[in-house]
């Protein structure tokens, strides 16, 4: 098992994460960006992957899948007339979520040269990172990056002197959600309506194009090319088991000082917030409950999150998850059921309508949701909502119609309570108005 304890500065992936310095090339190589990147090369396709894999690094999107094993399924002799894609997905759209757009703006050349030792790794011809359509300024500084990147030979043939031809390519998306889950995004840049596909055929099969595609978050790729100068036992000495390496946390919410930050993995909830987001507004008793990984994850009440892990496999083990790592912090003064229902609209509002359970059951929930936030039901209308919840979970094309259920899982699990106050002090206020 690695430290998860803070995380020394000499040991920062994202050096610019703040934007002190200057994004451009010339600062990048200051920061250690594009240092002999042909010798990385030198390590072999495969050997790239190894180190992946040995690493440890799970995927930064929000399922945590493997990084160097996703990469393993690629095919390793790419057909005539199907060449290998890698996809960047830089749609972060997850309420909450705000820390690729921290890479894309103020350090986007860990991503290109990223994507070019990701994409030689998986033989792939050339990437396309798709960029979240309100990304303007985040997609014009990539854009600058990809093009400096060409101008001084890092891409294009003979990219970074290394032998190998490899293209990049930057396209800003309309501004979905939908568009983040992997298949609508091949879809997307397509050219077609931003609508998840059915699997199989998964993408490393038929993706971009019915090209082997491997598509992955940009945190994922962009910290590659640290994990290949210091090692994989270098990132691996941080976190827990198979919650290896660095991240970068989210910190939203009612804490003193929201903030984006890189730490180690498994650093307790506690010791994230008091080191770097001053503490929680009003203080730890005034603590209410945890969004840990995104808004498509059920809440942690304040009791239980306190010491826990914050990686993977401890959130999974309060019934959560870690998911992108924006930890939106609520406070007492929230109206927890407001909260929740808010998400709901923002999932049925998503929702790409494909599937009659995410079509018709987030409108559903969402509505039901606003009248237990007024008390205007009774009780077995929460059971009634999570029978529909459990309907809608697993039984859907992509994974829309789960996030749009955990939150309301969370929240009846947590707190029951408070949504059955709400209906007895409605009922009760109606039978006074009626005697009266
Ligand atoms: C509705 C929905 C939205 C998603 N949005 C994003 C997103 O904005 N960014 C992202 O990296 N992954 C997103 N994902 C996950 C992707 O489908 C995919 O798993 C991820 O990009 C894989 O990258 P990784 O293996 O590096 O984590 C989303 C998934 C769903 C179901
Ligand atoms: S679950 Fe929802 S968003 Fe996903 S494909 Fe089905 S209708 Fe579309």
């Amino acid at each position: 098992m690695g430290t998860t304890t803070a995380l020394s500065d000499k040991d920062r992936i994202f050096t610019n994460v703040y934007g002190f310095q200057s994004p451009d090339l010339k600062a990048a190589q200051a920061r250690g960006d594009w240092d002999d990147t042909a010798k990385l090369m030198q390590l072999g396709q495969d050997g790239i992957i190894d180190v992946v894999k040995a690493s440890g690094l799970r995927g930064r999107g929000g399922a945590g899948f493997p990084t160097g094993m996703k990469w393993s399924f690629m095919p390793k002799e790419p057909k005539p007339g199907k060449p290998n894609f890698l996809v960047i997905n830089a749609d972060e759209s997850e309420p909450g979520s705000c820390k690729d757009r921290e890479i894309l703006r103020h350090d986007p050349h860990k991503l290109v040269e990223g994507a070019l030792l990701a994409g030689f790794a998986m033989r792939a011809r050339a990437a396309y990172i798709y960029v979240r359509g309100e990304f303007i300024e985040e997609t014009a500084a990539l854009r600058k990056a990809v093009a400096e990147a060409y101008s001084a030979g890092l891409l294009g043939k003979n990219a970074a002197g290394s032998g190998y031809d490899f293209d990049l390519f930057v396209h800003r998306g309309a501004g979905a959600y939908i568009c983040g889950e992997e298949t609508a995004m091949l879809e997307s840049l397509e050219g077609k309506q931003g609508k998840p596909r059915l699997k199989p055929p998964f993408p490393a099969g038929a993706g971009l194009y019915g090209c082997p595609t491997t598509v992955n978050n940009v945190e994922s790729i962009a910290v590659v090319p640290t994990i290949l100068r210091r090692g994989a036992a270098w990132f691996a000495s941080f976190g827990r088991e198979k919650n290896e390496g660095t991240k970068l946390f989210q910190i939203s919410g009612h804490v003193n000082k929201p903030c984006v930050v890189e730490e180690s993995m498994g650093i307790s909830f506690k010791e994230l917030i008091d080191r770097h987001a001053g503490g929680i507004r009003g203080g730890w008793d005034n603590l209410l409950a945890v969004i840990p990984g995104g808004s498509s994850v059920p809440l942690v009440p304040a009791e239980q999150i306190m010491d826990a892990p914050m990686d993977f496999d401890g959130l999974k083990a309060l019934g959560s998850g870690l998911g992108t790592a924006a930890v939106i912090v609520m406070d007492k003064s929230t109206d927890i059921v407001r909260a929740i229902s808010r998400l709901s609209y923002f999932y049925k509002h998503e929702s790409c309508g494909q599937c009659t359970p995410c079509r018709e059951g987030t409108g559903w929930m969402w509505r039901t949701m606003e009248r237990l936030r007024e008390g205007d039901a009774d009780v077995a209308t929460i059971d009634r909502l999570l029978d529909v919840t459990k309907q809608v979970e697993g039984h859907t094309i992509c994974a829309l119609g789960d996030a749009a259920a955990w939150p309301i899982q969370g929240l009846i699990k947590h707190f029951r309570p408070e949504i059955e106050r709400r209906i007895a002090e409605r009922a009760g206020r109606t039978m006074l108005e009626a005697a009266e």
